[in-house]
């Protein structure tokens, strides 16, 4: 199976480190070779968002040593860019002018924050959060900070706030949608951890569009926003992300809104070429159409079934999505995939932090959001996507870990 060329992949997050690593733990052993633009070892973004960022020494997020991949025979070139694609020549082409051969390749490249689109966004003061320089920025810039606002009540906007709020800003949440987080959390739930915030002493402010931001000597000094001026000596905003899907596209893949790939994850134009992560576009069981999920959990278990698949595996991806997002005291987590219209109940735990939102579709538990409850969560992941469906009826007056607890001391006597 080993070839000249061997594995080009192209991206050093955490879908391009998983197939490598996967690759190796395989067993292939053929040339590999990971592309990435940064400079950094492949490292872990989760933390970025959620920890108090104490300075350039406060963050340690790599993946794993240098060593790993020098004693795995992993050819991590950093820094280099790659620009184009040659598909006929089965070749990829980096800013610096390297050609790098290919057997397989596969594009591990990710998602860019959506820009603030305002005048002003260019101020000294005003950061993005996506890498881990930016990251470092942010904790340097919140050691003076007093007036901070976050653009976007995303899950960057409401991590970082929390993290602002920690380091003892002033701190409010500018959303232009009427309620936080609508890509990913119910209505129902959402409306209680808004409140979790609040509490917290985190102001904020939905349904209102940031107009422009201002300042004076090149730096910050307010935000002007559609319902009044909001001061700040720094603005964070996460208002989205969007695949890197562009060096696809140029090479003539399918490409909407990410690579579209079949259900072992490989481009539907070209079967050397598999794309994973945030910037993929992919059938899923649990889901009715294609879809593109951006979370670590998709990122590693993608990066899994590709490595895997090279080295000589077949099954399809059917990975169990999951999510979760620390937003200071607050621990959200979300199990299964939820669609607009799925009946949504709240269920209250057993201490009052704790909250569950269960939805169901044609009467089938499809996901599951908790605030707080790690263990209902766990349940959650258990049960869901299992033959034996959960319907609301097993649910009347117990906890999905009751059920859990149930069913496996059923199965365990059967
Ligand atoms: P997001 O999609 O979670 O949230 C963006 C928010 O910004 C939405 O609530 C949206 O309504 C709002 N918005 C859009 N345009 C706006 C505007 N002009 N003004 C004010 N609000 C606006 O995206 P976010 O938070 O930027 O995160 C980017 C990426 O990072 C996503 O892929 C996310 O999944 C990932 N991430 C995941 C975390 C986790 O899973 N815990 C933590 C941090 C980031």
């Amino acid at each position: 199976m080993t070839s000249t060329a061997g594995v080009v992949v192209v991206g050093g997050g955490q879908a391009g480190f998983s197939v490598v690593s996967a690759l190796r733990g395989a067993g292939y052993d053929g040339p590999v070779t990971v592309l990435a633009d940064e400079r950094h070892l492949p490292y872990q973004r989760p933390p970025l968002s959620k920890k108090a960022h104490t300075g350039p020494d406060g963050l340690r997020v790599d993946l794993v040593p240098e060593s790993f991949y020098r004693e795995r025979d992993i050819d991590l070139r950093l820094g280099d860019d790659v620009i184009a694609l040659d598909r006929t020549a089965r070749t990829v082409i980096t800013r610096t002018g390297t050609r790098v051969p290919y057997d397989h390749l596969v594009l591990a490249t990710g998602a860019r924050n959506r820009p603030l689109p305002v005048p002003g966004a260019e101020l000294a003061g005003v950061h993005a959060l996506r890498s881990l320089d930016d990251a470092l920025a942010i904790g340097r810039a919140l050691s003076t900070a007093r007036a901070v606002v976050v653009v976007g009540g995303g899950f960057i906007g409401l991590e970082l706030a929390q993290v602002a709020a920690a380091r003892g800003a002033h701190v409010t949440v500018v959303e232009l949608a009427d309620r936080l987080l609508s890509r990913a959390v119910s209505a129902q739930l959402q409306q209680h951890l808004r409140e979790r915030h609040e509490r917290s002493g985190v102001r904020i402010l939905t349904g209102t569009a940031v107009q422009s931001v201002e300042g004076s000597e090149g730096r910050v000094r307010q935000v002007v926003t559609d319902r009044g001026t909001l001061p700040a000596d720094l603005v964070v905003y996460g208002i989205g992300a969007a695949p890197r899907d562009e060096l696809a596209r140029d090479a003539g893949l399918a490409v909407d809104d990410g690579v579209i790939v079949d259900e072992r994850l490989r481009s539907i134009s070209d079967p050397r070429i598999s794309a994973v992560g945030d910037c993929a576009r992919h059938p899923h069981p649990h889901a009715a159409g294609l879809v593109r999920l951006e979370s670590v959990q998709n990122a590693t278990d993608q990066g899994v079934l590709v490595g895997r698949r090279i080295a000589g595996a077949s099954e399809p991806y059917a990975s169990l999505p999951w999510f979760w997002s620390d937003q200071g005291d607050i621990k959200l987590q979300i199990a299964g995939l939820r669609a607009p219209a799925d009946a949504v109940h709240l269920v209250a735990g057993d201490s009052p932090e704790r909250l569950a939102a269960y939805a169901f579709r044609d009467d089938r538990l499809v996901a599951v959001e908790t605030l707080n409850w790690p263990a209902e969560h766990l349940a959650a992941r258990r049960l869901l996507g299992r033959d034996t469906p959960v319907r609301a009826a097993d649910l009347a007056g117990s906890t999905l870990g009751a059920l859990a607890r149930a069913r496996r001391a059923t199965e365990v006597r059967t």
